[in-house]
């Protein structure tokens, strides 16, 4: 419960730079959601001769990707704001397209997290700078941690679009 005497938060970042830091979190949090969710449907969708090495690598991904959702809340919490949590506000906030309604073929699969991956790495990447400028270590760290990862992921992804 909020009171009148609630101490401001002073944690030597200014309330500016927490606010414009969380907003660019809360989009790599709808960014990584969306990403988790539309990873999820291809691991139960997928089909094909590929079948059974899609399936198990889908679930290895969205499990990293969900695994990936809370410290990036967190992180918004600790920055004194809200985290956002609903799927209209996701959808309001995602630079990604919602999951196919139509599951596409083993391969557009493919390329649909390709393009997902390096979509939420760009995200990541934009709000870098302010964290670096203000000295926010914990979420220039975590935005570290998110590109490594989904660059990773796109990589490993690409390679299965390869001869
Ligand atoms: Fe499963």
């Amino acid at each position: 419960m909020a009171t009148a005497t609630l101490p401001t938060l002073q944690i030597g970042i200014s309330e500016d730079d927490r606010a414009a830091i969380a907003q660019g979190l809360s989009r790599l949090l709808a960014d990584t959601f969306t990403l988790y969710l539309t990873t999820h449907n291809f691991h139960w969708n997928v089909k094909g001769l590929l079948f059974t090495s899609l399936h198990t690598l889908f679930m290895e991904q969205y499990t990293a990707l969900w695994n990936a959702i809370d410290p990036i809340a967190e992180r918004i919490r600790a920055l004194g704001h809200t985290a956002p949590g609903g799927y209209a506000r996701f959808a309001e906030l995602t630079t990604l397209a919602d999951a196919p309604r139509d599951p596409p073929a083993a391969m557009e699969m493919v390329r649909t997290l390709v393009a997902g991956h390096e979509a939420v790495a760009r995200t990541a990447r934009e709000l870098f700078p302010r964290a670096d400028q203000c000295s926010d270590e914990p979420t220039a760290d975590l935005l570290t941690q998110r590109m490594t990862s989904h660059e990773q992921t796109a990589w490993m992804l690409r390679s299965l679009l390869e001869d």
